[in-house]
């Protein structure tokens, strides 16, 4: 199967861990896109100079598109179209995305390394458009973006319209994450199948810090304070989490429902509510290219608000994530050169 023409009006991008988990799923988006061409795929080392193909077992359901499988992959030190998708491990990341950086490229990353620095925007653009401006801090001709932890970004989502109703002053969470979040091959058969595994290594501390940033102002973290608790679950894609918010002042269910609503006609295809008492579900709900959040079980208890809160963490918690990220980035470089 083709991949769409080229045209030659699209923006050429490289993906760096194309390989990957996260890197197929980005072919996947781009394929179903006009405004993105996929210039460059890079992997490790070693797999340098083979064909994507050649390189990469396909686990999309959708066909590898016969003009990917051709292209060669490339060295991620040697990139060089103007945007580049990074999809590597939070090692290799560290060091390649400054790099790329300070040869001019712009670098939107899925990787953790550099979320926390303080001149780096952590963007949801929904949740944290005016992080953005975090971008003049850096001193490199090209800039680094990042997206969220894979289940941060869905908490996030569903955390704005609530810190609209009230001061925060506690958000406990616990998540259920799907194995596929680990990337390939993840998590051994022989530990997750038939089992839950009761933590995942960093990943409490990721949550915990990222949504204080996310939810904060752009020079300063949002002042409530975060519990999570993190799982393993034999789940193939999705991550689910259960989180209760604590308020300083009661809020009412009808405010809370009010706001639920408004957020959802303010952001169409973002935001997918549900009042019955089995939903969402990650087999029900999610499809391949899922790029929304799914919030159920919603639940007022005076100053304690509780939901569960869904989404695909390949799509909308990485791939499609970074996708939105760029075109955000796009929007705002646009507006300053006009
Ligand atoms: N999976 C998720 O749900 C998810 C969600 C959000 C964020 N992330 C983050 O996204 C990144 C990729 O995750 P993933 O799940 O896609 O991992 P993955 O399936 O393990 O893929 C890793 C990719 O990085 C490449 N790579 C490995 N070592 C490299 C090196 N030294 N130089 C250049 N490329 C190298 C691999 O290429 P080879 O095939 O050649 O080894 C492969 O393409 C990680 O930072 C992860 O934390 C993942």
């Amino acid at each position: 199967m083709e991949n769409r023409p080229m045209n030659l009006e699209t923006i050429p991008v490289a993906i760096l861990g194309a390989t990957g988990a996260v890197g197929q799923k980005l072919i996947r988006l781009i394929a179903e896109q006009e405004r993105f061409r996929i210039a460059e795929l890079a992997a490790s080392e070693r797999n340098t100079g083979k064909t994507y193909a050649e390189a990469c077992t396909w686990r999309e359901i959708y066909p590898l598109p016969q003009n990917i499988a051709r292209m060669k992959l490339c060295s991620a030190q040697k990139v060089c179209s103007p945007y580049v998708l990074s999809a590597v491990p939070a090692s290799i990341a560290q060091d390649l995305e400054p790099s790329l950086a300070s040869r001019g490229l712009w670098v939107v990353s899925n990787a953790s390394s550099h979320r926390m620095r303080d001149d780096i925007p952590l963007l949801i653009p929904e949740v944290n458009p005016e992080h953005l401006e975090l971008l003049d801090k850096q001193t490199t001709s090209g800039r680094i973006i990042t997206n969220p932890n894979c289940a941060t970004v869905f908490i996030a989502l569903a955390l704005k319209p609530l810190s609209q109703l009230g001061v925060i002053e506690h958000v406990s969470v616990v998540t259920m994450q799907a194995i596929s979040g680990a990337g390939y091959p993840g998590v051994p058969s022989c530990d997750i199948l038939g089992n839950i595994i009761p933590n995942i290594a960093g990943e409490e501390e990721k949550i915990e810090c990222e949504l204080k940033k996310i939810l904060g102002s752009k020079n300063e973290a949002a002042d409530f304070s975060v519990t999570a608790h993190t799982n393993r679950v034999p789940v193939q894609h999705g991550h689910m989490s259960v989180i209760h918010v604590h308020f300083a002042a009661e809020i009412s269910d009808k405010e809370l429902r009010d706001k639920l609503l408004e957020t959802q006609n303010i952001f169409p295809g973002v935001y997918q509510l549900y009042d019955e008492a089995f939903s969402p579900q990650a087999r029900q709900n999610l499809s391949d290219t899922d790029k929304r959040v799914h919030i159920g079980r919603i639940k007022t208890n005076r100053k304690i608000i509780g939901m569960t809160v869904l989404g695909h963490n390949l799509v909308r918690g990485a791939a499609g994530a970074a996708l939105l990220n760029l075109e955000a980035v796009l929007k705002s470089r646009e507006l300053c050169v006009s």
